[in-house]
């Protein structure tokens, strides 16, 4: 933000003073943004907010310029600044800033609703102002009425937007989210392919096929055990009376098959 002042050849720095104040709609306290007394720089009256973050272009003043930088902005800076001028005669003016953040990054999420077959879409991102959110299929056809949206504050003044569409999808369509910051027309959005879908239902197949295989395992290991089991039984009563040593020889060949 800029105000100007007029300088004559070379500025005497000695006789400058600047002001910046920053005041909030709504509230009528003001913070002090950045000041420069007789040309020098009085950080103890700045407010904590703008520490590390705003600054006055110091090489631009010679030519007559007081220009408050303002770095890492966030929606909290907005509102109306005051820039106050004392070189020689003093000055002011007021500029209002207003800062919006896009719905730069959707996240989205799908999800299986139960054993039903609707699945829950989700598309979460941050902004501001507050964004009205649209659900479309690829040919443009409306499902907002069945998502519920909502939103938090954040710590930052943004608005956390949640759209949680559930229904049933046909599988050979794909669907799409839509931010729309209506205040500075902007348009973003994410899209949900069926392939994704597909991949939600094959790794819920998946780990179904894996547990069959597994029980299949187990199954087969116990009965091979108990029927290995049963024949030894009845190898120990038919050979016990002749050699012992035989039934070591059958352990081994038990657990060789157990082994197999
Ligand atoms: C600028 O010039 C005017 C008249 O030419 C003079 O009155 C004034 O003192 C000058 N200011 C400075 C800061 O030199
Ligand atoms: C859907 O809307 C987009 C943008 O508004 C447009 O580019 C596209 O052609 C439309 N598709 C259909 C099928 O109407
Ligand atoms: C939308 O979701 C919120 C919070 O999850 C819930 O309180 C509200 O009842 C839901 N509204 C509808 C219309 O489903
Ligand atoms: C926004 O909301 C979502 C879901 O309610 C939450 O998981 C996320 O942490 C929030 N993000 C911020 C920055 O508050
Ligand atoms: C699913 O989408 C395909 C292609 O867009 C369409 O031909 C079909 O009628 C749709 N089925 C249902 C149940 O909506
Ligand atoms: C859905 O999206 C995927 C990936 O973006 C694309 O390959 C596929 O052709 C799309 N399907 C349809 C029916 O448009």
């Amino acid at each position: 933000m800029e105000c100007r002042f007029p300088v004559n050849s070379s500025l005497n720095l000695g006789l400058l003073s600047v002001v910046w104040e920053q005041k909030r709609q709504g509230q009528s306290e003001s913070r002090d943004v950045y000041a420069l007394h007789k040309g020098k720089a009085l950080p103890p009256s700045q407010h904590h907010d703008y520490m590390g973050r705003a600054a006055l272009l110091h090489d631009e003043l010679k030519s007559g310029r007081a220009i408050l930088q303002i770095t890492s902005v966030k929606i909290t800076d907005a509102g109306s600044y005051l820039c106050l001028i004392d070189y020689q005669g003093a000055d002011y003016k007021y500029i209002t800033l207003e800062v919006t953040a896009s719905y730069r990054i959707i996240n989205t999420q799908v999800m299986r609703k139960g054993d039903e077959a609707k699945f829950v879409f989700i598309c979460q991102s941050e902004g501001f102002p507050l964004a009205e959110v649209f659900w479309q299929n690829e040919k443009n056809i409306s499902l907002t009425g069945s998502a519920n949206t909502t939103y938090m504050l954040t710590t930052d003044g943004l608005y956390n937007v949640t759209s949680i569409l559930t229904f049933k999808p046909n599988m050979s369509e794909n669907y799409s989210c839509i931010f729309w910051n209506k205040e500075v027309n902007e348009e973003t959005s994410a899209h949900f392919s069926t392939l994704a879908l597909l991949s939600t239902l094959y790794s819920g197949q998946k780990s179904l096929i894996l547990f069959i295989i597994a029980t299949c395992v187990i199954v087969t290991v116990l009965l091979s055990a108990l029927i290995i089991f049963q024949q030894r039984k009845s190898f120990k009563k038919c050979h016990a009376k002749k050699k012992v040593h035989f039934t070591s020889d059958s352990g081994f060949f038990s657990y060789f098959f157990i082994f197999l």
